[in-house]
């Protein structure tokens, strides 16, 4: 049987919704998002970051090189296709390979740079509470800068957010991948101690051992976790230098009064990584309870080398400890301060200026465009939260008045427009005083 074809502009119900794992963010939510937004800027600028926006689509060899082509991100969820040019483009997984990009282009003007970043990311993961296919980063790069102490001022930044935002109760572990150098004798030894029971790790373990055996080490699959416990520190596979490093960020961690336990599991899923990594967890989000992460990393390109040291923080994440910890996003809503009420048509036309004339003074204030009776033009008042109530019909009109209501005690008074504009003023805090034009 041959199906209706869908009308033009027609679409079927389904693509209503965004894709799997994409949320559309709106009202309330959204305004504890801008807070979030606009307290990190707070914070970010009292440590020197400048924002940076990069495209959110990027060659796809930047990423491949930069976090690793036999990790996760890479190999099993990023988005990567070809453009109509036939170019092999990414949407980007992660910030931290495009501010690279940037320094990298950029020459000596960016070299001791402290960026940050905040916008959408994209990972094709299997979508579950906390883990989402399109979910937002707040990132902070500090470029150049390579000492124990950068590393320390980056995590301490990190948890002032946390508690800019409001959030307590989070953990950090910290651990340390060493240097280039150190890799194959931690190879070695994870190889050491792991290769007579290889056959007893999982599927991707298996395929690890060869790849990239560091990453067994954070396997969550419960019986590569008993085996990997057997593993001893990678700190005993590693440098002299690498050791000191880490004992000097953790001592300079304490010196800020920052508690750091230390997990000699933990490698965290980006190649680029060197020295200090770390984590923050909060026990709000169950199985992904990872809220950040962030470490010390080196890139090369060309003959050129960058180290940083960053983080990024899952806002999605944080969007969630906030709500178990009872955070009402409805608190962050702007409510509107007026509502101009019209009584009869023949007032709409200057009603709808005295709405402009309000805004332009600085006032919230809403109004009916929609010619309904007064009770639905009072109900949407209510609605809108607004705190006063201008009405205007044909009376008020002749007698070039306004009636203002105060909605908390129902209480109303006929004023002309300098007396309404002063007491609106004064009830609001807000300069507002009334010029020539509004009198007229
Ligand atoms: P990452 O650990 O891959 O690190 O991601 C950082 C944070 O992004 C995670 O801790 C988590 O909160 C959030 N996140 C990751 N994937 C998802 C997802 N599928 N859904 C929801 N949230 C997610 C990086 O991306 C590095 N670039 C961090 C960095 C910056 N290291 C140095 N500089």
């Amino acid at each position: 049987m041959n199906r209706p074809r869908p009308l033009p502009n027609q679409m079927a119900s389904e693509s209503f919704q965004p894709l799997q794992g994409m949320s559309d963010i709106r009202a309330p939510e959204v305004y504890l998002w801008q807070h979030l937004e606009s307290a990190s800027r707070n914070v970010l600028e009292r440590y020197g970051f400048d924002e940076i926006r990069t495209p959110v689509l990027e060659r796809e060899a930047l990423f491949t090189r930069a976090i690793g082509d036999t990790t996760d991100v890479v190999q099993k969820e990023m988005y990567n296709f070809e453009d109509r040019g036939r170019r092999k483009i990414a949407l980007r997984p992660e910030g931290t390979a495009s501010v690279m990009r940037v320094v990298a282009s950029a020459g000596m003007e960016l070299q001791d740079a402290r960026l940050y970043y905040l916008g959408p990311m994209f990972r094709c993961e299997r979508p579950q509470a906390g883990r989402k296919r399109q979910f937002h980063q707040l990132g902070a790069e500090t470029i150049g800068e390579p000492n124990p102490a950068a590393d320390a001022e980056c995590i301490a930044l990190q948890l002032q957010l946390l508690s800019a935002w409001g959030l307590s109760g989070a953990k950090l572990q910290i651990n340390t991948r060493g240097t280039a150098e150190d890799r194959d004798a931690v190879a070695a030894g994870i190889r050491d101690s792991l290769g007579p029971v290889r056959g007893e790790l999982c599927e991707d373990c298996q395929r690890r051992f060869d790849s990239n055996i560091m990453r067994i080490l954070d396997c969550k699959n419960p019986n590569c976790r008993t085996l990997v416990d057997a593993v001893p520190p990678v700190t005993e596979y590693m440098s002299e230098g690498s050791r000191a490093y880490l004992a000097e960020v953790r001592d300079l961690l304490n010196l800020l009064d920052i508690d750091a336990t230390l997990n000699p599991q933990l490698v965290r899923g980006l190649d680029y990584y060197v020295h200090t990594v770390w984590e923050i967890t909060h026990s709000a989000l169950g199985a992904q309870d990872a809220l950040c992460g962030g470490g010390r990393y080196r890139f090369t390109f060309g003959k050129k080398g960058i180290e940083g040291v960053g983080f990024a923080m899952g806002l999605e994440r944080v969007m969630m400890a906030l709500e178990a910890a009872g955070v009402d996003p409805a608190e962050r809503s702007p409510s509107t301060q007026v509502y101009v009420v019209t009584q009869h048509e023949s007032a709409f036309r200057e009603n709808l200026v005295l709405a402009q004339t309000l805004r332009l003074r600085g006032i919230s204030c809403g109004i009916d465009l929609r010619g309904r009776k007064i009770k639905k033009q009072m109900q949407a008042a209510d609605r809108a939260g607004a705190r006063w109530v201008v009405i205007r019909g044909e009376a008020e009109m002749d007698e070039g008045t306004f009636l203002l209501k105060n909605m908390a005690d129902g209480t109303q008074e006929a004023l002309e427009m300098p007396e309404l504009m002063e007491r609106l003023a004064t009830a609001l805090s807000i300069r507002c005083a009334a010029t020539d034009e509004d009198t007229q």
